[in-house]
């Protein structure tokens, strides 16, 4: 068991800096799970914490010991790559053996560990196959028994789900949080599925350029996002952002979407100004025309069957709604659209950075 602790680690390549003063503390046995979009440093982080990539600044901590210069071998750590990366020659047993026939471990040793292992994750018929003999989500498992096996301190996980379809996905990703309730392990996963991230972790964290925007649990992400970008990022279907004008009359703040006033709890900002109102296509309902906060055209329906997604445009911006599915709505049509005030977001246009009402 370990705890893995990030102290303004600095990756630069050349002149480029990927990675900019990350700090992040992993508690022993906690599942954190970095997200973030393509080319955000997700693989790079994970890899300079596994030791396949050279530390440029700050240090790295695992069990308190100092390891940014430490092999990765004797840093206690296990990875399970996006492309399994099996050895085609050998069998799975063979495969998920290896480690430890590099370790030196016993003969008879190293089979009992292996059964143990493809136990675990229900590969037993399969091990005197090669991986070219295995489905995907088999040699998934494969490569997992291969880091299970030595009984790392950490495990790591740079998108191992990714070249799965979509069912599979969804099978393995439960079967990694079984295994991790099992094991305890402590887990770094590295995902640009903000669904992943939100199911298996006990903390997300939210990479954007190579820096942390956001940390913590995934409901924490989801009902208060520190910014715009962690807004949209978190939840599906995506937040919606409107651009507003904060309008006050004798008696209130509105805020207007074109020709249309909505209230709203007071803000600190100037009358005239723009702000971008977030709004979660769950959290709008369908009403009538006349009881509707806003009133859009309805542009595509989509039924769903649990519910129906409804992208409308409301006088040239896009809102799309999750709507009960027994309302029935037609393309063109105008819809009645209501929602609770205190489910509204607010983010400065500029630097996207949350606002809340005073
Ligand atoms: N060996 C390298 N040399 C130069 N730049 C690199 C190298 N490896 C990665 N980068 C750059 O560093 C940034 C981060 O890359 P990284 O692979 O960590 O992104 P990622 O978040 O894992 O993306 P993805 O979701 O596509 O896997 C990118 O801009 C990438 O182009
Ligand atoms: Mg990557």
């Amino acid at each position: 068991m370990a705890e893995v602790r990030l102290e303004g680690i600095v990756k630069d390549y050349g002149g480029f800096r990927a990675i900019h003063d990350v700090d992040l503390d992993v508690a022993d046995g906690e599942f954190v799970v970095l997200v973030g979009p393509s080319g955000c440093g997700k693989s790079t982080l994970l890899r300079m914490i596994a030791g396949l990539e050279e530390i440029s600044g700050g240090r790295l901590l695992i069990s308190e010991r100092f390891v940014n210069e430490v092999e990765p071998r004797d840093r206690d750590v296990a990875m399970v790559f996006q492309d399994y990366a099996l050895y085609p020659q050998m069998t799975i047993a063979e495969n998920i053996g290896f480690g430890l026939r590099m370790r030196d471990w016993k003969k008879s040793d190293i089979e009992r560990k292996v059964l143990e292992c493809a136990r675990i994750l229900q590969i037993e018929p399969l091990l005197e196959r090669r991986p070219a003999q295995l489905s995907g989500g088999q040699r998934q498992r494969a490569a997992m028994g291969r880091a299970i096996v030595r009984d790392p301190s950490v495990f790591l996980f740079d998108e191992p789900l990714s070249n799965l379809d979509a069912k599979l996905r969804v099978e393995m990703r439960t079967q990694i949080k079984r295994l991790h309730a099992m094991l305890g392990t402590t887990t770094i996963y590295v995902t640009h599925d903000q669904t992943e991230a939100m199911t298996l972790a006990d903390r997300v964290v939210v990479l954007d350029a190579g820096r942390v925007v956001q940390q913590g649990h995934p409901l924490e992400l989801y009902d208060r996002p520190n910014c715009r970008f962690v807004g949209e990022f978190i939840g599906s279907p995506q937040m919606n952002i409107l651009d507003a004008v904060v309008d006050r009359n004798e008696r209130q703040t509105v805020l207007r979407f074109g020709s249309t006033s909505v209230p709203t709890a007071d803000l600190p900002l100037r009358t005239g100004a723009h702000v971008d109102v977030g709004i979660r296509p769950e959290h709008i309902y369908w009403t009538s025309v006349d009881d509707g906060l806003l009133t859009p055209k309805v542009d595509v329906y989509e039924p769903l069957g649990s519910d129906t997604m409804a992208i409308c445009d409301l006088e040239g911006q896009e809102v799309t709604a999750r709507l009960d599915p027994k309302v029935r709505i037609k393309p063109a049509e105008r819809i009645g659209l209501g929602f609770d005030a205190s489910s509204l977001h607010f983010f400065d246009p500029q630097d996207g950075v949350r606002i809340d009402p005073v």
